[in-house]
């Protein structure tokens, strides 16, 4: 199943405090966004880009993807104050008709085995994100202490890629935008206007770089996976 995907890098990286946004901070001397670009550059079933910038960052982007060589990207568009508006403005771009993936630029360990998952799924159900059963034990907290213990066997972790079905994913960003609803993924939104969501089995590795400790995680996950070539 063929796809586009919409990357939105249109933050600001605040709590990565690296003083400028965490999308250029190198990992093996290329910036992070280059390895997301990367992973859908050389999938075969994603047959357009559309990545989601600041206004000024655009001509280093396009810099970047000329000497990356990242040729699938058909529009850079502008992004909003929020990763929901970004994301909207990305959705407004797509040019083709078929399924629509949504993805974090800062999510660089993607696989192409979940996001073939993940497309499959929403080319049947209409929608479905990537995501893994959590690991912690979860407590509802009130004036610092804990009201309630979530039963731990119903709750995942949601992921990004999550994909739709174009006109689903534009419908559902819409009436959010018209009733002012912030979500805090795009699943959500599809969840409001009533429309079923199916998951399908992320990997841990898939994580979102937001704080400076997860670098750590990410130099073991380059290291383990340069261990696979040798
Ligand atoms: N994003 C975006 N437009 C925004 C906010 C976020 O395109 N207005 C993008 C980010 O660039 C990132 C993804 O959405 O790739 C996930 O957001 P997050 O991890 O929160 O990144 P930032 O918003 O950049 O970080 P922070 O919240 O710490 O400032
Ligand atoms: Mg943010």
């Amino acid at each position: 199943v063929n796809y586009t995907v919409v990357i939105p890098a249109a933050g600001q990286g605040k709590r990565m405090n690296a003083g400028k946004n965490k999308q250029f901070i190198k990992l093996e001397h290329k910036p992070i966004i280059i390895h997301t670009l990367s992973v859908f550059q050389s999938d075969a079933s994603c047959s357009e880009i559309v990545l989601v910038a600041n206004q000024n960052e655009l001509e280093d982007l396009t810099g970047l993807m000329n000497e990356y060589k990242i040729d699938k990207v058909s529009s850079i568009v502008c992004g909003g104050k929020e990763r929901q508006h970004s994301v909207y403005e990305g959705l407004k771009a797509v040019k083709r008709e078929q399924i629509v993936l949504i993805h974090d630029g800062a999510r660089p360990f993607i696989k192409h085995e979940q996001i073939r998952d993940v497309t499959v799924k929403a080319s049947d159900t209409g929608a479905a994100v990537v995501a893994v059963p959590i690991k912690d034990t979860v407590k509802k907290v009130e004036d610092e202490t804990i009201v309630e213990t979530v039963e731990r066997s119903s709750l995942w972790a949601v992921q990004t890629p999550q994909a739709f079905r174009l006109p689903l994913i534009l419908k559902a960003h819409k009436q959010a935008e018209e009733k002012r609803i912030l979500g805090t993924d795009d699943a959500s939104l599809v969840e409001q206007i009533g429309h079923a969501v199916s998951i399908v089995m992320g990997d841990y590795r898939n994580i979102k770089l937001t704080t400076p400790e997860d670098l750590l995680f990410a130099k073991a996950i380059i290291e383990e996976r340069n261990e696979g070539f040798k």
